[in-house]
């Protein structure tokens, strides 16, 4: 199945699983659901819940119990999303092509939104749907609330705030890219390997594919800022600059950064080999992330 394919059937089951998990009550709080639907339904690339379905593939894990990691992993992914662009923050007004929450509800609503979509991912994986093993269960949330935190993406977040404050030179942006966008990538590997009971020490390649696909990313979004085009891209370009942030760009200018993003594909899709052809999935995310314009 070509990668496009692959990326719409993903998206519609994550569109599904939002739609159901997220009926509007008939009560004040319908506007909170009404908010969390229109960040969550209908856009972005879904390219974490994709690392976690082909994950699980590669170890014949259900497909329904991926379809919920994934309904995770994406739940953390948009209320980052949703407190990225708030006015404190990136202060943006266009998300996946519309308006950004706090603009089409208000700011309030939207740090709600943000908060209870956080919630909402550790209720999706606590719930016996998940898994039948909750050692199994227990450690999917262990590693996500470290891959969301002040080690993980909220710890990157804050780092990436400071560099528009202070020098950081390429280790420390490459460890602020790690924990910003970095960490819930290496979860999303991470919670497929959990699922399919590979141990520890099975998980080396996949770790490595992880952080170089997260680098590579990152790189992308970093030149998709710096030249990129709004209507692609679906929300504002040219912001890092403006902010004064240092970025992997700005450091080493887009075509060594460019060169690097190619040679971190490389690298990551030299880390799937035990795998064979199994892992082809995976190997054309790794190109795609690295080759995107949106
Ligand atoms: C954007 O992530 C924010 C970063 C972590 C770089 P994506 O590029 O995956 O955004 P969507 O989900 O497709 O909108
Ligand atoms: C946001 O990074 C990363 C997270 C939300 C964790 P950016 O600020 O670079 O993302 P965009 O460019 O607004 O999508
Ligand atoms: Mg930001
Ligand atoms: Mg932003
Ligand atoms: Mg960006």
């Amino acid at each position: 199945m070509s990668l496009r394919a692959a990326l719409g059937e993903v998206g519609a089951g994550i569109d599904r699983g939002f739609d159901a998990l997220l009926p509007v009550p008939p009560d004040p709080r319908a506007r909170l659901y009404e908010a969390m639907r229109y960040a969550a339904i209908g856009g972005g690339k879904r390219l974490r819940p994709m690392l976690v379905i082909a994950t699980c593939d590669l170890f014949k894990v259900d497909r329904e119990r991926a379809l919920r990691a994934a309904l995770a992993v994406e739940c953390i992914h948009v209320y980052s999303l949703i407190h990225d662009d708030l006015p404190s923050m990136d202060d943006d007004d266009l998300r996946r092509g519309k308006p950004t929450l706090h603009r089409a509800f208000e700011e309030s609503t939207a740090v709600l939104a943000g908060d209870s979509l956080h919630a909402l991912a550790f209720e999706i994986l606590a719930d016996e749907a998940t898994h039948e093993d909750p050692f199994v269960r227990a450690e999917l949330i262990a590693e996500l609330a470290r891959a969301s935190g002040p080690a993980g993406m909220a710890g990157g977040q804050m780092m990436d705030l400071m560099a528009g404050e202070i020098e950081l030179d390429l280790a420390a942006v490459t460890r602020l890219q790690q924990l910003k966008t970095g960490a819930l990538i290496g979860w999303c590997l991470e919670a497929g390997a959990i699922m399919g009971r590979v141990p520890p020490e099975g998980r080396t390649g996949l770790r490595g594919y992880a952080r170089d696909l997260g680098l590579a990313f990152q790189i992308a979004d970093d030149l998709i800022d710096h030249e990129g085009a709004e209507e692609k891209a679906g929300k504002r370009v040219g912001k890092d600059q403006a902010a004064g942030k240092q970025t992997f760009v700005s450091l080493l200018g887009p075509e060594r950064a460019r060169r690097q993003a190619d040679i971190l594909v490389a690298q990551a899709i030299e880390h799937l080999q035990p795998f064979g052809d199994e892992a082809e999935l995976l190997r054309a995310v790794a190109r795609f992330a690295a080759e995107r314009d949106h």
